[in-house]
């Protein structure tokens, strides 16, 4: 364990296993060598915006790797986002990345845009990062470009943060920015 948070989180006698998290229809559950398929499809669709998944063969390699750490250890880990039965969209959480924080990234089957979903997502994921494993904060970087990620970003209560003392622990590129979910000081 590397951080404070792992440390609260285990003298908490915590969670033995990732959580599933649900709010309404929307539900987010960690991924499993099963869905190796589906999430190979939904990042096939994510444009420039995150690097491709060779094939449904790496995919699961990727997906079995992840299931063999215990949980909470440093490392990415893969959730699902469910609509009802249906798989839309996926979420990587990268536990935690920086001291505290964990970093997000996502991306939602193109038939699942347009209705909010990710934003829904975040916050969910991010609330419970906050609110119930004891992290400081939750990081995801997006480029400047990608305005969609951005607004979804920033509707789901991230801040710019570029500037923050953060941003040195990122190679940040000059196109690159981070966007940061922080829990509030006085909480
Ligand atoms: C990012 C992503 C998950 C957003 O999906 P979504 O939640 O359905 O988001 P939307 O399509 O509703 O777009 C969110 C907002 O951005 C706006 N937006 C979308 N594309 C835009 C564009 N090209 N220019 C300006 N605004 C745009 C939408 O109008 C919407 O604004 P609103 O909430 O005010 O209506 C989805 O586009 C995706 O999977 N992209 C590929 C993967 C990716 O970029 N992942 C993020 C990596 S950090």
């Amino acid at each position: 364990m590397n951080s404070m948070a792992a440390d609260a989180w285990a003298t908490r006698g915590g969670a033995v296993k990732w959580p599933e998290l649900s709010e309404g229809l929307l539900r987010l559950r960690p991924a499993t060598a099963d869905d190796a398929e589906s999430w190979h499809a939904i990042r096939s669709h994510a444009g420039p915006w995150q690097s491709p998944l060779q094939s449904v063969a790496a995919a699961r390699e990727l997906l079995l790797a992840m299931a063999a750490e215990p949980p909470f250890t440093p490392g990415w880990r893969q959730f699902l986002l469910l609509e009802g039965a249906d798989i839309v969209g996926d979420i990587g959480l990268n536990w935690p990345a920086y001291g505290d924080y964990a970093e997000i990234g996502f991306e939602l089957a193109p038939a699942a845009r347009g209705r909010g979903l990710a934003q829904r997502a975040v916050r969910l994921l991010g609330s419970w990062l906050l609110d119930s494993a004891g992290l400081l904060g939750v990081v995801a970087i997006t480029h400047t470009d990608n305005k969609a990620a951005r607004a979804v970003l920033l509707e789901a209560g991230l801040l710019p943060c570029a500037d923050s003392g953060l941003a040195a622990r990122f190679d940040l590129q000059p196109h690159e920015r981070l966007h940061l979910m922080a829990r509030p000081a006085d909480a």
